[in-house]
């Protein structure tokens, strides 16, 4: 059975930043309050150009560099994200367009801000079946478009961005070691985007309530959280025959600082075992966990043979937690650039378009 490896990530963030001294401009509040609270000194706000998909896709073409990848060589794209850019198509598909992946599978996976922790597992599973050997799995997200700006119990919370990790298949040991994945439906009113679905399709009253907008009950939110955080931490160590002290990092959803320290409370570890990061991006939601880790490999927090969990929890309400043994890029003879692959996927696409019309135009569009 193949083990899955992680050998490529990358991140991406909209250039423009937003302080909160910024956001004490627009709303009730100030930096103090905030900081206090949450830890949070700023958050990146996608520009009208920025989206879901071309957040992920700069994420994703970093990640292929790394590990060394070319588009092509994708056998699957997993994509979660709770701000897709359609309910369909799949944000996925519109990222394997950009990317020019034309021989990957491609879908949408919604869990929140444990999104990435289940979109990591399916990906894992998938190789370790033996069914696929390299897959892109993306958390991406542009929650500045769903937030109420008036609403300065949620609005000061959120910030956009993606990233991205590839997993290979290796015969060679390693990799992901274990993963869990919680649900609780009983507990999805307490974060919810409550218009926007078949339940409450866009009307004049959905709008007018605002009902398209993030609803949080916060101090729910923040009393589950700090219940599963070291509860799924301990979960995936011991089923991975590891021990919690074993672990050289964990890197946390990053919500809320005051969440990670009581998750190292609980666990009975130093602070420093945590990547933290959120003072700088806010809570990203499924895309806070790989962009954590991009910065912890920067910070050199993180080599090979380390062992690692991730863990995270959001809307659902959902948990979970991803255990792996650190490994880094597979040898490779391939170098791509973004700024090369980019225009010929462009191009690939555009090319495909114009033979579908000439394929309706010669061969007629009936069945
Ligand atoms: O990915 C999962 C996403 N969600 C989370 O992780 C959220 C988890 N929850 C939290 O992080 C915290 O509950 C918050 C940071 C959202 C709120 O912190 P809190 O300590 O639970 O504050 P609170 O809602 O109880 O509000 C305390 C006070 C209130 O004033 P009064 O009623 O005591 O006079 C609020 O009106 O703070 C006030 N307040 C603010 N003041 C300044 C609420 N938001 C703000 C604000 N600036 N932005």
């Amino acid at each position: 059975m193949p083990y899955a490896h992680i050998t490529g990530w990358g991140m991406s963030v909209p250039q423009k930043v937003m302080t909160n001294d910024d956001l004490s401009k627009i709303i009730d509040t100030n930096d103090e309050w905030i900081r206090d609270r949450t830890g949070i000194r700023q958050r990146h706000i996608a520009s009208g150009t920025e989206t879901t998909s071309s957040l992920g896709t700069d994420a994703a073409f970093k990640a292929l560099k790394v590990a060394g990848l070319i588009p092509d060589d994708l056998d699957l794209i997993i994509c979660s994200t709770s701000t897709p850019e359609y309910i369909f198509p799949a944000t996925a598909c519109l990222i394997q367009d950009r990317l020019g992946a034309n021989k990957a599978g491609a879908f949408d996976l919604s869990a929140a801000c444990s999104g990435f922790i289940y979109a990591m597992n399916m990906g894992a599973q998938s190789i370790r079946s033996g069914s696929v050997k390299t897959v892109l799995v993306i958390g991406t997200e542009t929650l500045s478009r769903f937030v109420n700006w008036q609403d300065r119990s949620t609005c000061i919370l959120f910030g956009d961005g993606a990233g991205a990790f590839i997993l290979q298949a290796s015969e060679k040991p390693g990799g992901i070691q274990g993963a869990v994945m919680h649900s609780d439906g009983s507990g999805g009113d307490y974060l919810s985007i409550p218009a926007g679905g078949s339940a409450h399709p866009a009307s004049e009253i959905t709008i007018h309530t605002g009902m398209h907008f993030i609803h949080m009950d916060g101090k729910e939110v923040y009393r589950f959280a700090t219940r599963v955080m070291a509860h799924a931490t301990t979960e995936v160590a011991e089923k991975s025959g590891w021990k919690v002290e074993d672990l050289s990092l964990i890197i946390p959803h990053q919500a809320n600082s005051r969440i990670i320290d009581a998750a190292a409370r609980a666990l009975k570890l130093p602070l420093e075992k945590f990547m933290v990061n959120v003072d700088r991006y806010g809570n990203t939601s499924t895309a806070s966990i790989p962009i954590a880790t991009v910065e912890a490999i920067q910070n050199k927090r993180l080599k090979p043979g380390d062992k690692v969990v991730f863990v995270g929890f959001g809307a659902g309400l959902t948990w979970g937690a991803l255990a792996a043994e650190w490994s880094g890029p597979l040898p490779s003879e391939h170098y791509i650039t973004a700024e090369w692959y980019k225009p010929w996927a462009r191009v690939r696409s555009i090319l495909r378009r114009i033979l579908r019309i000439l394929d309706g135009i010669f061969f007629g569009r009936d069945a």
